[in-house]
């Protein structure tokens, strides 16, 4: 089987920080790990950026490197409402197996965006075959899920959270069968 881990994580967190390049404001990486997309961004346009993970040894590691972040839980996390421009989430969504999860996830990212704000987010893309079998060979030996889904599918969650999409760029091959990833953007009504 192919290989993908490392790569694709990587590739997502320069899509993601080129796509950013042009926004300002205050940034919040939900489920940060190391820092590495607070990294990119912080060289950017992004002064006022913030990462939060629950993994202590992460979270050390990216306060080390020089980066502002908390120790939290993404399913209530200790952020006001609205205080926002961008909240961001990587290479995270698709090891939550269950769209409750998922929904209340994307509930508090979009609670703590402004008005107006942005919500920013990748899928793992269901049409990419080897993918998907991948996924589910790790699934059937009882791996941490990995849940790949098409941007309808978010696009649908998002509308009931009050968000509309604004762009989806495909990560890797510019195809709907073949992109590896996609990163979606939504804007907070
Ligand atoms: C695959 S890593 C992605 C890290 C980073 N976003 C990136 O792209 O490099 C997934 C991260 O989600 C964090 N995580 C998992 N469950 C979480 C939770 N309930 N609250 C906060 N962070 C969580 C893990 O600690 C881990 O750092």
């Amino acid at each position: 089987m192919f290989r993908i881990r490392g790569y694709l994580p990587r590739i997502t967190v320069r899509t993601v920080a080129r796509v950013l390049k042009d926004h300002g404001g205050r940034v919040a990486d939900i489920a940060c790990g190391r820092g590495v997309l607070l990294k990119e961004i912080s060289t950017h346009n992004n002064k006022d950026v913030v990462g939060i993970d629950i993994d202590p040894d992460q979270i050390e590691y990216a306060r080390s490197a020089g980066m502002t972040v908390v120790l939290g839980d993404i399913f209530s996390m200790p952020f006001k409402n609205e205080i926002y421009d961008i909240a961001v989430c990587l290479n995270t969504l698709y090891n939550f197996s269950s769209l409750n999860d998922l929904v209340s996830i994307l509930s508090e990212m979009v609670r703590i965006v402004r008005k107006g704000g942005k919500v920013v987010l990748d899928i793992r893309n269901k049409r990419n075959l080897l993918l998907y079998m991948k996924y589910w060979l790790h699934m059937k030996r009882g791996k941490h899920p990995t849940v790949s889904y098409l941007p309808t599918e978010i696009e649908n969650v998002m509308k009931g959270l009050g968000c509309n999409i604004v762009k989806c760029e495909a990560v890797g091959i510019n195809n709907q069968y073949l992109a590896l990833d996609f990163v979606l953007i939504f804007e907070k009504e």
